[in-house]
């Protein structure tokens, strides 16, 4: 499942045309953000995920309610890493799901840019990600009828391979992301070693069913499963965050 070219090019890779507006004060900010901080002074390319889990890993019921899984502190800590990266990238189950608008809202910043991948088309242009608030808008395949200030990438219907994402989105001068899920999308991205962060934010409930966050190729023997290195950060209102690194092997 290991994508070499991309991994290659990944820890150097010069960043060229990133915004550099970003007005998000970075001090005093947990561990967890020191990559993404660096990662912006650099112009290098980073690609964080994140999920809010449950104690017991689910990131929504079975009927879907997903909102919310975590406190105050960790949506914060959500909105810090929108306000660090050129863009953040949902899947349409997402959008079906939550109708979010991904916007910076619970901390200085600027929006990024909100990327939806929609091969099938069935994200239609009533849908909150494409409100006009000056965010760049991009779509990989996408509803007929959306509104024209949103960017179509033009992808056949199907599986679109994560490499060729990144560098769709790479072309465009969208370098630093954030993955924010759902599951499919996140596994996805995770499955193509393409991931440089991920965060779990795990908050103070138990859902005990309910859709899992992280769904991967089985890994046999606990031998071949990755064991990333891991930062943990207690907010103060008790959610977790576990950072794990998947650039330090
Ligand atoms: N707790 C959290 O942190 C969190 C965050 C986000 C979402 N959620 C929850 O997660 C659930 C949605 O997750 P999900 O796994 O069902 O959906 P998802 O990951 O948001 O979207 C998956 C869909 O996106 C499209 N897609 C994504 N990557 C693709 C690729 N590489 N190639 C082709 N198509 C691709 C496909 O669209 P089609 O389905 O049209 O084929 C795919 O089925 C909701 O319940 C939501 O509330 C939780």
């Amino acid at each position: 499942m290991q994508d070499e070219a991309w991994r290659k090019r990944r820890p150097s890779d010069a960043c060229i045309g990133l915004a550099e507006a970003d007005d998000m004060p970075t001090d005093g900010l947990p561990d967890a953000f020191a990559p993404l901080i660096e990662a912006r002074a650099q112009r290098t390319a980073c690609v964080v995920a994140q999920l809010g889990l449950s104690l017991d890993g689910r990131i929504a019921t079975e009927t879907g309610d997903a909102k919310y899984i975590n406190g105050t502190d960790a949506l914060a800590h959500l909105h810090r890493i929108r306000a660090l990266v050129d863009a953040v990238v949902v899947g349409a189950g997402t959008v079906r799901a939550d109708d979010p608008q991904l916007t910076v809202r619970h901390c200085p910043g600027r929006h990024p840019a909100r990327v939806v991948i929609d091969p099938n088309g069935t994200i239609g242009a009533r849908a909150r990600v494409w409100t006009d608030d000056g965010a760049r808008l991009l779509v990989f395949g996408g509803a007929p009828h959306l509104p024209a200030r949103v960017e179509r990438i033009p992808v056949p219907r199907g599986d679109i391979p994560t490499p060729q994402i990144l560098s769709q989105l790479a072309r465009r001068g969208l370098r630093r992301l954030l993955i924010e899920g759902g599951a499919d999308t996140l596994s996805r991205f995770l499955a193509a070693d393409a991931v440089d962060y991920l965060h779990l934010l795990y908050g103070r409930v138990i859902i005990g069913s309910g859709k899992v966050g992280i769904n991967l190729p089985a890994a046999g023997a606990l031998a071949n499963a990755p064991r990333p290195a891991t930062r943990t950060h207690i907010f103060p209102d008790g959610d977790l965050l576990v950072s794990c690194d998947f650039r330090d092997r």
